[in-house]
């Protein structure tokens, strides 16, 4: 099956970089935001990326605007009506995606799969809701989407051969390196990135090192692209504990439980780079 046109369910910070790095492989796309306000923002961010791999050299101005002209926002469900495939990449609440899925089911055509890029919760609930089981997996996406190489499949027990191997067309063409990973909670990637970066709250609360030392050290040490303090600003610390809840949920095993000064800076509204502070002060 080739897929033509790609709905997109959210338009935060994944979803408009989903829905960018599909527009400008030439898929048609829709994305859908809950009101006017959220949507415009998205796509103004879209628009801004396109106009930052112009200036990098990366896309042709005509490339940008054949990609913009691809993409249409909607506040209805309903323009997902001939879509091929949708990824939903709404915020991190099992209630709302189920509700999400069940409206999708009724309304793209039957041969459409729906997909999750969900960083931790169970696809195989979200599947539970449809009638379409072999046609549900995840498509879990990296931030910033357009320059993380990566994407994570999650299959569940009911996904099938063919939707496998149309997921694997999907994300060759837009160029990315695919792994599989089960429907457990954190897949690959964030089932080890979780307790590591939970473990650097841990050191840090103890007194350890410095924040900036410990960031120093994992950088200039491992060579890695970012010190895993500041990574967790980047991730959104809300985000990161809400992963950590969801694994610890899952598994009861004291490597995912949130140590006490995560849960309290979110509750502090310290989120990272997206409120202005977390580890490190962006006002
Ligand atoms: N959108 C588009 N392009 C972007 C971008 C964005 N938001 N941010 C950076 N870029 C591009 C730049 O244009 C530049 O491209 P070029 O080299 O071709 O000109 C390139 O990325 C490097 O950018 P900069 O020079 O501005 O900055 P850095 O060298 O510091 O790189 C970074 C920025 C790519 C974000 C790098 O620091 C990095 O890779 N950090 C780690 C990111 C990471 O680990 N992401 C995964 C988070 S976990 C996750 O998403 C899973 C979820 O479930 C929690």
């Amino acid at each position: 099956m080739g897929l033509r046109r790609i709905g997109v369910v959210g338009c935060g910070l994944m979803g408009s970089g989903i829905a960018e790095v599909c527009a400008r492989t030439g898929y048609d796309v829709v994305v859908r935001e809950v009101n006017d306000e959220l949507l415009q923002k998205g796509l103004d961010r879209l628009r801004q990326s396109l106009t930052r791999a112009v200036a990098r050299g990366k896309s042709t101005q005509e490339q940008a605007d054949q990609a913009w002209a691809r993409i249409h926002g909607t506040l209805n469900f309903a323009e997902f009506a001939d879509c091929d495939l949708v990824v939903e990449a709404a915020i991190e609440n099992m209630d709302l995606k189920k509700q999400i899925f069940t409206e999708l089911d009724r309304i793209v055509p039957p041969h459409a799969i729906l997909a999750s890029n969900t960083s931790s919760l169970c696809v195989t609930e979200m599947a539970s809701v449809t009638r379409r089981g072999d046609k549900v997996l995840g498509i879990h996406f990296f931030n910033p989407v357009p320059v993380m190489p990566l994407i994570e499949f999650v299959r569940t027990i009911l996904t099938s051969d063919t939707t496998m191997e149309i997921a694997r067309q999907f994300g060759a063409s837009l160029g990315k390196t695919m792994v599989t990973a089960k429907d457990t909670p954190g897949f690959i990637v964030n089932r080890l990135l979780i307790p590591y970066l939970l473990d650097t709250v841990r050191i840090y609360e103890d007194g350890l090192a410095t924040k900036e030392d410990i960031d120093t050290g994992i950088k200039l040490g491992l060579n890695h692209p970012m010190g895993p303090l500041t990574l967790l600003d980047f991730v959104g610390l809300d985000t990161a504990l809400f992963i950590a809840d969801a694994m610890y949920e899952e598994y009861k095993d004291s490597r995912y439980a949130a140590p006490p000064l995560l849960r309290r800076m979110v509750l502090a509204g310290y989120l990272g780079r997206k409120s202005g502070k977390g580890f490190y002060d962006y006002s």
